[in-house]
């Protein structure tokens, strides 16, 4: 038995979902042939079936206290379900700090489970937790900072797929470099995503020549993430995030008022999936028009879980390596709002640099 990346995750929503089941779903993956759904199956040394969950937290009263496995499945959790025989996991959901993670709208769906929070950080050093992921929704600002604060005390790295700034501040890179741990954030960047449709599409115009005057990305969805995001003023955050991920390919400013990207409105019986419409208004040679239009429809949770099963490995092996910080590569590579942005063709770069200079010898045969 080689040695194991010890998971815990902040939020059991349907990000959480896609995540656990990835991980039973894949855990005999082949490691010489192309699987379907997976940027790598082994990791800088890590399989897929070396991931294992240590310990949840969440608030909503229907997942408290119940196993993992049954609390991913529990309205109004509503992804794909494509693990049928998920075996119990034996880890009881626990109850975190609800603190701004419950939003005008999500409170008319989600009641808090009676009871004060658990001991975040003894549960995270007794389970020896290597990494803590965040799932909280959108505009959870002071929870994610109080989350942050128990993650360095029990000495866990941190990804963070939400839109609160941690791993791109200097403040909090500092607070992960003390503590000698490091930290991947932030705002997941799903596998093939909106975002970076958007992105690749923009450094096209830019690389051949087509100067981009306007462009939008409107999203909708039916997951309990689109619901939260109708609250305006969660979103500040978000809009930031995304709209920097796209305009960061240019070296030219396309003005504020040229460019409209973010969750646009909640459709409930879309239930799990995405639509991002894109357009891209640019001129060409001869100052003559060019515009493309794309539509992109995803399964929104399994999309981010095939990024996030690779940033945990990173910051297992930053571990193994005592790297602490922002990991700049992997960042980039797998946010939206890493500490610095390249392309995406210099990030994957960077991030196979990382796995390949960070290997570990572990193994699970
Ligand atoms: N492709 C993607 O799905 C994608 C991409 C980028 C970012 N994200 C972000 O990931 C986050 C999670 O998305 P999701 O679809 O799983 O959302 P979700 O609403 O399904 O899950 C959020 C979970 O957090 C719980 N929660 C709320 N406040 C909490 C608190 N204070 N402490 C602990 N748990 C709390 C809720 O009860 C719920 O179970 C969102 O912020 C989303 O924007 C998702």
């Amino acid at each position: 038995m080689g040695k194991r990346v010890r998971v815990a995750v902040i939020g059991v929503g349907n990000c959480a979902s896609s995540l656990i089941q990835g991980v039973h779903f894949y855990r005999n993956a082949k490691e010489d042939e192309f699987v379907p759904g997976l940027m790598h199956v082994n990791l800088g040394g890590y399989h897929i079936r070396d991931i294992e969950f240590t310990a949840a937290f969440d608030i909503d009263q229907r997942k408290v206290g119940h196993d993992l496995t049954e609390a991913i499945f529990t309205y109004p959790n509503n992804t794909v379900r494509f693990v049928e025989d998920l075996p119990k996991s034996g880890i009881k959901v626990m109850r975190g700090m609800t603190h701004d993670g419950l939003g005008k709208y999500l409170s008319e769906v989600i009641t808090k489970a009676p009871g004060s929070t658990d001991d975040i950080v003894d549960i995270l050093k007794q389970t020896q937790t290597d990494v803590v992921v965040s799932y909280l929704p959108v505009g959870s600002e002071e929870a994610t900072k109080w989350y942050v604060e128990k993650v360095l005390d029990a000495g866990c790295a941190f990804v963070n797929c939400i839109p609160v700034f941690i791993a791109r501040e200097a403040y909090w890179r500092r607070e992960f470099e003390k503590r000698g741990l490091p930290v991947i954030g932030d705002d997941i960047k799903s596998q093939v995503g909106a975002t970076i449709v958007h992105r690749t599409l923009t450094r096209l115009f830019r690389e051949r020549g087509v100067k981009l005057v306007h462009t939008y990305q409107l999203n909708v969805g039916g997951n309990m993430d689109f619901y939260n995001m109708l609250e305006r003023a969660r979103l500040e955050s978000k809009k930031i995030s995304k709209t920097n991920a796209v305009t960061s390919q240019l070296d030219y400013d396309i003005g504020e008022e040229n460019v409209h990207i973010g969750p646009s409105d909640y459709v409930a019986w879309l239930k799990d999936r995405k639509w991002a419409y894109i357009r891209l208004e640019g001129i060409t040679f001869g100052n003559v028009p060019l515009n493309l239009e794309a539509k992109l429809e995803v399964v929104d949770s399994p999309n981010s879980a095939g990024v996030v099963i690779d940033a945990v490995r990173c910051c297992k092996l930053a571990l193994d390596h005592g790297l602490s910080g922002a990991l700049d590569g992997p960042s980039s590579y797998f946010m939206k709002s890493p500490p610095t942005q390249y392309t995406d063709d210099e990030a994957r770069e960077k991030t196979e640099q990382f796995i390949q200079q960070h290997r570990s010898d572990a193994s699970s045969e």
